[in-house]
């Protein structure tokens, strides 16, 4: 086209107005008009479909969903179910909803997808040893890829509680003990379930659960109650539900715990002021199972309609189970106890999670690809890898570890040893035992055609039998070497499952010992789902794999590891005890006006046993062997909101290819509030050929060198800070600066 000038005028006019004035980015139009979609709708609900769209139900066995189910949505006033699943169960009730109901809002299908769907990953714990998040990212977003082709668009996942006590069972469904390793897990898993746009295919929404403090129990017991300062609250039990808050997340849970006298499902200084006013969260809040009913005897509210009125105020958005808001929302409404701005707000945040969803667009999943999507051999090839990538080597005396493959005779001891159901962990989804690879079946698989493998039971996960020890004992006596399995079932760990002992239950130890007795080469694999108290073991056989329960594929991982192909690099994201008196033990602690000190009376320590860990934090070995060192700071003294260059060379010392995870830590030595003897603020898992040396660098910001002080301001106080880097929490080199 030949231009005139004055199109030519016309052309650059309308350039520049483009270029000076640009249009509001694509992310902004979206978001403008999700906000008209909601409010349009919104202005036509009549306040009983208002409340429908603020409760969720529960499904029946194998994700059926109930005549009830059907009769709500066609009246438009069910907004969720949780445990119905299933392409075809998904769409037939969704089309009620779509199609039945006055204004077609549809259904948001939820589900407990914690590590992995039909294909299980290793528990989140376990992955959490793996020191690398990538692993993490990856294992939601196949998890989230599985459950999205069965039509769900909502996970209960990830759970970002901080977890110091190793007898609350659910320990095993986080990332451990530490706020800045669980931080960046959290914000990994987030972006695995939801990339950056959960309305794509294959992304679902995710829930960071459960906010808070859930993880404080008192005594380990599960649902009991916390309290603690705001301080400890703000910089342990917080940060990870902000890092998920900033990575996008659309949902958060509500806890079932009492926080400081005002229960979680009813805490507006934690659902109100800083979720919504300090981190500006706009999505939706679900309490948890019943948590608003249990108010009552929690004794926050003496009824049921008081119940209500305390989650809804507090910013409760949606109702798991329990049924309140809907029988008492239009009382509580004319009564001015609860205000129409209030049931808005909460409709409101609901909607827009439903629009940013893209549920309105696409409410049905293909059924033709449902089966197509679920445990396909790449899914159970990155689970293998996840689970090879999470194991922690304990202890490996003379390099009894690895195996060689050609080995003549081995005995496969121990009730975890073929036990197809403790590798799939507590929450294992649509994950099958059936499908399983058990570590006898691993090992089975890896070993040469002239191995000789002899399995023996041993005994029991639990009870005192232990007419199996014989059989077991002769294996041992007539192979080259024994590996025995212990741990904890499946049944013994997550919700509901805090032990008083963490001894490997029932004759196990027994077991372990009469195996040792022999005089064969013992050594221990754990499949387990917290720390364990095994000091005899730690003691006395030459070689410990921590093992975790590591999802479908565990027993490929546990064999590709014992025998070499894959290098352990995992480290502990909690502490091991000794005994279970020393729980709570946990590496970033206070230092007390008296340190523990051996030999020495009257300071911080027990009279009847250590005070120091089994094994530290950050602890785990590798078939090869590193060396840190040459630590340089890139200045001596930074101001408050300087930035600081940390740096250490990393070399693989050992004769075979491996990985590191360099840990950097702080410490603020003296400050207007007392801090932790020492904080994680930095760790890179690399790996090194033979011989290989790596300049490893980290960064220090104000955002690693503060704390909420006592006006609960966030500060940098000037002052000498350590620096620590190392191997784990313990294994460290040392340099300090000043703030000024
Ligand atoms: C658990 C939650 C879970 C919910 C739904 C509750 O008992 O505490 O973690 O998401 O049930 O299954």
């Amino acid at each position: 086209m030949k231009l005139t000038s004055a199109r030519l005028f016309v052309f650059v006019f309308a350039l520049s107005v483009v270029l000076l004035f640009p249009s509001p980015s694509s992310e902004s139009k979206q978001a403008t008009n999700v906000e008209a979609r909601v409010n349009a709708l919104l202005a036509k609900m009549t306040l009983e479909e208002k409340l429908g769209q603020l409760q969720q139900l529960d499904g029946e066995g194998e994700g059926n969903y109930r005549p009830e189910h059907v009769e709500l949505l066609k009246k438009g006033v069910l907004g969720s179910t949780l445990n119905v699943r299933g392409a075809k169960k998904t769409n037939e009730l969704q089309r009620v909803a779509v199609e039945q109901s006055r204004l077609k809002i549809p259904n948001l299908f939820g589900y407990d997808v914690i590590h992995g769907y039909r294909t299980i990953f290793p528990i989140p714990l376990a992955e959490a040893s793996s020191w690398d998040p990538s692993v993490a990212e990856r294992s939601a977003s196949i998890a989230a890829s599985e459950a999205y082709a069965t039509g769900l668009r909502w996970t209960f996942a990830p759970m970002v509680d901080i977890a110091r006590d190793p007898r609350w069972g659910r320990i095993t469904e986080g990332a451990g003990e530490d706020t800045f390793l669980g931080s960046a897990f959290a914000r990994a898993r987030v972006l695995g379930f939801q990339g950056r746009d959960y309305s794509a295919p294959g992304k679902i929404l995710a829930c960071a659960k459960h906010y808070v403090a859930y993880g404080a129990a008192e005594g380990g017991r599960d649902y009991n109650t916390t309290d603690m300062s705001e301080q400890r609250l703000r910089e342990v039990y917080l940060p990870p539900f902000h890092a998920a808050v900033d990575a996008g997340v659309g949902t958060l849970m509500s806890a079932f715990n009492d926080l400081n006298g005002v229960p979680a499902s009813g805490n507006p200084f934690t659902l109100t002021k800083i979720l919504r006013g300090e981190w500006k969260f706009d999505g939706f809040v679900v309490s948890d199972y019943n948590s608003v009913l249990e108010l009552i005897s929690h004794g926050l509210a003496g009824n049921n309609h008081d119940a209500a009125e305390a989650g809804l105020n507090a910013g409760v958005d949606m109702e798991m189970v329990s049924r309140l808001y809907n029988e008492n929302g239009a009382t509580l409404l004319k009564e001015g106890k609860v205000s129409q701005a209030t049931i808005d707000e909460a409709v409101r945040r609901i909607l827009r999670i439903k629009f940013r969803l893209g549920l309105f667009e696409h409410p049905y999943v293909d059924e033709a690809a449902e089966n197509s999507s679920i445990l396909t051999a790449a899914n159970r090839a990155a689970a293998r890898e996840a689970s090879g990538k999470s194991m922690v080597l304990l202890k490996n005396d003379r390099g009894t570890l690895p195996l060689n493959k050609t080995i003549s005779s081995l005995a496969v001891i121990g009730p975890l040893a073929d036990d197809p159901r403790a590798p799939m962990g507590f929450w294992s989804a649509d994950g099958k035992d059936t499908d399983t690879v058990t570590a006898l079946a691993g090992i089975r698989a890896k070993v040469s055609p002239q191995t000789k493998v002899t399995y023996a039971k041993g005994c029991d996960i639990t009870g005192d039998s232990t007419s199996g020890f014989d059989e077991a004992v002769n294996a041992a006596r007539q192979a080259d070497i024994a590996l025995v399995f212990a741990g904890e079932a499946k049944e013994m760990v997550g919700e509901a499952a805090s032990r008083s002992s963490l001894d490997l239950p029932g004759k196990q130890m027994d077991l372990l010992k009469a195996i040792h007795a022999t005089g064969k080469p013992t050594i221990l694999v754990l499949i387990n789902g917290r720390p364990p108290t095994i000091g005899w073991a730690v003691d006395n056989v030459p070689a410990i794999l921590e093992a975790w329960m590591g999802g479908t594929e565990a027993g490929n991982a546990i064999a590709d590891v014992l025998f070499g192909d894959v290098n352990p690099g995992g480290k502990l994201p909690v502490t091991f005890p000794r005994t279970v008196g020393q729980v709570p033990l946990y590496y970033n602690h206070m230092n007390t006006g008296r340190p523990p000190v051996a030999d020495v009376r009257w300071n911080s320590k027990y009279i009847d046993g250590p005070w120091t860990p089994q094994f530290p934090f950050g602890f785990g070995l590798s078939y090869t062997q590193f060396k840190i060192s040459d630590l340089q700071l890139s200045a001596p003294t930074i101001r408050p909101d300087g930035r600081l260059n940390v740096s250490v060379n990393v070399q693989n010392t050992g004769q075979r290819a491996g990985d590191e995870v360099v840990q950097l830590y702080i410490r603020d030595v003296a400050a207007s509030m007392t801090r932790p003897v020492k904080e994680l603020k930095g760790f890179k898992r690399i790996t090194l050929k033979p011989g290989e040396t790596q300049r490893v660098e980290f960064t220090l910001g104000p955002d690693h060198l503060g704390f909420y002080n006592r006006e609960m301001k966030y500060v940098v106080e000037p002052g000498e800070f350590k620096v620590f880097v190392g191997s784990s929490s313990e294994d460290v080199i040392e340099k300090s600066f000043v703030v000024r």
